[in-house]
Order: C-alpha cells, then sequence, then structure tokens
C-alpha cells in the first residue's frame, strides 16, 4: 500500500472514530433524537473535512441497518443498547467503524446484560485483531471471535461478517466470518479489512426486518422515470456508496422520492438494504474496526479514548 492511500485512510480513520465516539455519547442519554443524532454526525464528518460514507444505529435487537426519516421522532430510552456506525471517506478511501453504548445510567437487568454484551464484543474484537496477520487463515479471525462471546455466555451472529474494504467499495469481496467457518482463505499484507463481532444472548442469527432506509446503486442501467433520474443524479457523488431516504426526501420531496425509488428498486438498479434484527429477539452488542493487514495491523479508526 502506498503512503498516499495510507495516509488518506488514516484521515478517514481519523474522523470516523471522532465522529462515532460523538454520536455514541449524544445517543448514551435518554430521550435524544436519533433525527438530531444522526444529523449532526452527518454535519461533524463533513466539519472534520471528511465525506460522509454512512452515519447508521441499530438499537437493541436489531444489529444494523437504521436511518431515521426526516420526520422520525423516535428517541433513546433508558437501557437501550445503541449500536452506532459510521463510515468515512477520503477520496474513496473508507473508514468503517462501530461502537455500541447503553442509554441511561439504571442498574437494572436490562443493562446488566447490555453491559456484559458490550464486553463480549470487545473482547471478540481485541482477539480477532491480535490474530490478524499476513498469511493468518480466515476461520482463524472467526474463531477468536466466537470464543470470547462463548466466554461469557454468549455467541456471535453467524450471518454477519467482518469483510475487505477497496476503494469506494464498502465490501470489496472477502467476507471475515465471526466464527470458525472452516475458510481457509489468507489474509494479505496491504489489505483493509473491517472486523465487527455482532454479539448476541439470542440464537446467532439475523434477517431483515421492517422498513429499509438504506440503499446503494447496484447497477447503472436504463433509468426511465423523471423521479427514478433525479434520485440517481441525486446520489451519483455516493459513487455506489450507501444513501438513505431523507437526504432524498428533503431534497426531491417525499412523492418524488416514493416514485422514483419503487422504480429503482423493482428495475434492480437500486438495491434495499432492510434493517438486521436478531431472530430470536437477542440483544446485540457490535464493535467495529478497520485496519490495514500487516504483521502488526495498522487499525486506523482507533480514537484515543477506545479502550479496545
Ligand atoms: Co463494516
Amino acid at each position: 500500500m502506498d503512503p498516499e492511500t495510507t495516509k488518506l485512510l488514516q484521515t478517514a480513520g481519523k474522523i470516523a472514530a471522532q465522529v462515532r465516539r460523538e454520536t455514541a455519547i449524544l445517543l448514551s442519554k435518554p430521550g435524544t433524537s436519533y433525527l438530531e443524532a444522526l444529523d449532526t454526525a452527518e454535519k461533524r464528518i463533513l466539519q472534520l473535512g471528511g465525506k460522509i460514507a454512512w452515519a447508521q444505529y441499530a438499537t437493541n435487537d436489531v444489529a444494523a441497518h437504521a436511518c431515521p426519516e426526516e420526520d422520525d421522532t423516535y428517541v433513546t430510552k433508558e437501557g437501550d443498547l445503541v449500536k452506532v456506525d459510521i463510515g468515512v471517506h477520503m477520496d474513496g478511501w473508507l473508514a468503517d467503524n462501530a461502537m455500541t453504548v447503553l442509554v441511561g445510567k439504571n442498574e437494572g437487568e436490562k443493562t446488566v446484560l447490555g453491559r456484559d454484551l458490550i464486553k463480549a464484543s470487545q473482547n471478540a474484537l481485541k482477539s480477532a485483531m491480535k490474530v490478524v496477520r499476513p498469511g493468518v487463515q480466515l476461520w482463524e479471525i472467526g474463531e477468536a471471535q466466537s470464543s470470547e462471546a462463548e466466554a461469557l455466555g454468549f455467541k456471535t451472529v453467524r450471518n454477519l461478517c467482518g469483510h475487505t474494504i477497496d476503494r469506494f467499495k464498502v465490501h470489496g469481496g472477502i467476507s471475515i466470518p465471526s466464527y470458525n467457518n472452516k475458510d481457509k482463505t489468507e489474509l494479505e499484507e496491504g489489505e483493509i479489512i473491517a472486523i465487527e463481532p455482532f454479539v448476541t444472548n439470542g440464537d446467532g442469527l439475523i434477517r431483515e426486518k421492517g422498513k429499509a432506509t438504506v440503499f446503494m446503486v447496484e447497477q447503472e442501467k436504463g433509468v426511465r422515470s423523471p423521479h427514478a433520474k433525479k434520485i440517481i443524479e441525486e446520489v451519483k457523488p455516493q459513487n455506489g456508496l450507501p444513501f438513505t431516504t431523507r437526504w432524498l426526501t428533503r431534497k426531491l420531496g417525499k412523492g418524488t422520492t416514493a416514485l422514483g425509488m419503487k422504480e429503482l428498486l423493482q428495475s434492480g438498479v437500486v438495491r434495499a438494504y432492510a434493517p438486521l434484527a436478531e431472530i430470536s429477539s437477542g440483544m446485540v452488542a457490535q464493535f467495529e474496526h478497520a485496519m490495514i493487514v500487516k504483521e502488526k495491523p495498522l487499525v486506523y479508526t482507533r480514537h484515543e479514548d477506545d479502550e479496545w
């Protein structure tokens, strides 16, 4: 990896880590509007000189892929387990990172469980990062995560994976398992990867649930209606990275957005990423860092206050 690319990744990582922590602190207070917190996150990414790849949250049994709509009134509640996933890029070079916080301070049963899940996910991430090196086989990284989750009586979510990262590509083509799936693929020096153990007290599987607010352009092909064309124009700067409903409704209005999105989804130009909920309604905690594979991996999304 050339020094310029490394520099861009590190800059993106610094911004992503800062905004992740700021957003998590906001959302750890009961009564915080998700809409305000995520709008603030996007504003902060730009203020700090980054480009927005995404700013998402997920609460309790939802593992990932929630974004507030423009009229969302959802607020945090005492005892909620909130995940914040922030993506920042510099010229397409991506920093992907996430963390989980507990809302409020009460000492109820839900809080104790949440705290343990947070610990287990942090342990899983730390232990996985310890085995990352050129030549490591993917199953080893998976086993490092699941064994830490199991040590505290939990499971990793088996159908959610870490991933390699490419320029303007959240998923670079290689999935990094969160358990021993026997995959003997080896990581190579210089690859960019994100490791993100989702840990749950449930069955350890997720499925799509509810209305999607996260989307990506899948393929550029015949877009007919003016509504759909406007949307494609609007999300062009994302260059294949995610976009969310409220970006569109604020610029184009709800009517154009609804009609255009319907066409784009039906024709397969855009793919929807619905919220991912644990199948047995287990609570889910997640921590994530992005790194460059080296003998000692260069973790470029670490914040000085991160204890993992
Ligand atoms: Co990721």
